[in-house]
């Protein structure tokens, strides 16, 4: 996987590469890379955003600034290479970030994550550029590095390798393996600690009643709201 965040705020992500699953996933080979629009941008001063047009608040990601940073990096037209792979604008009224999604994104070659600030993007940016918008969440971010911090993490923990077992990405809640359901429990040593004593199944060293007991649990969390 070749993963490019365009942004305003390239060092953001200094902190993001050096987690241990974003390490892994760079020791495998595949790539994170953080790239400047202001680095690229056709206007004075390193001006990337401007007023909307229409009056109102707030500031406004300019078309032209996007373009220019895209052309650079990839060295099409931007409206061609969503023909090329997937580029996406992160955006707090996008389709919904879930474990569907990341499964789906963990399956690319490459990714390239646009973030927005202030307003956001210049709505040219979002019908010409992108092939789609992604939130995470229903509430507005001041700008979208967060955002594509919350895709990559749970993108790069997908790919075979990056965690310590493959298999903590593969059963875990919200997985097609369990149905799409919240996890079941999990308990460690100590076995009793004040009195709260682990459920006796998991101390079994009986595999199939454990199996048994975890998918039950993780119905039953299916079936009410999670706290
Ligand atoms: N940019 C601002 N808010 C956002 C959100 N909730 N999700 C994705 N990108 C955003």
């Amino acid at each position: 996987m070749n993963a490019d965040v365009f942004t305003l705020f390239p060092q953001w992500f200094d902190w993001f590469m050096t987690q241990r699953h974003v390490e892994n996933a760079l020791a495998l080979g595949h790539t994170v890379e953080a790239v400047d629009l202001r680095a690229t941008t056709p206007l004075k001063w390193g001006q990337v955003d401007d007023t909307p047009f229409g009056g109102g608040a707030g500031m406004v990601l300019r078309v032209d600034v996007m373009e220019a940073a895209l052309r650079a990096r990839y060295g099409v037209d931007p409206v061609e290479l969503r023909e090329q792979r997937r580029v996406i604008a992160l955006t707090p009224t996008g389709r919904l970030l879930d474990d569907a999604l990341a499964t789906e994104l963990a399956r690319e070659e490459s990714l390239t994550l646009l973030c927005g600030r202030y307003e956001g993007f210049d709505e040219r940016i979002l019908e010409h550029f992108v092939t789609e918008q992604v939130s995470i969440g229903r509430y507005v971010l001041a700008g979208g590095e967060l955002a594509a911090m919350v895709v990559l993490d749970t993108v790069l923990r997908k790919l075979p390798g990056v965690l310590g077992d493959d298999a903590s990405a593969i059963e875990e809640s919200f997985s097609e393996a369990l149905g799409g359901a919240p996890e079941y429990p999990h308990y460690t040593r100590p076995a009793q600690w004040r009195g709260w004593a682990v459920p006796e199944v998991l101390l079994s060293g009986h595999h199939a009643r454990v199996d048994e007991w975890r998918r039950e649990q993780s119905r039953r969390r299916a079936e009410g709201p999670l706290p």
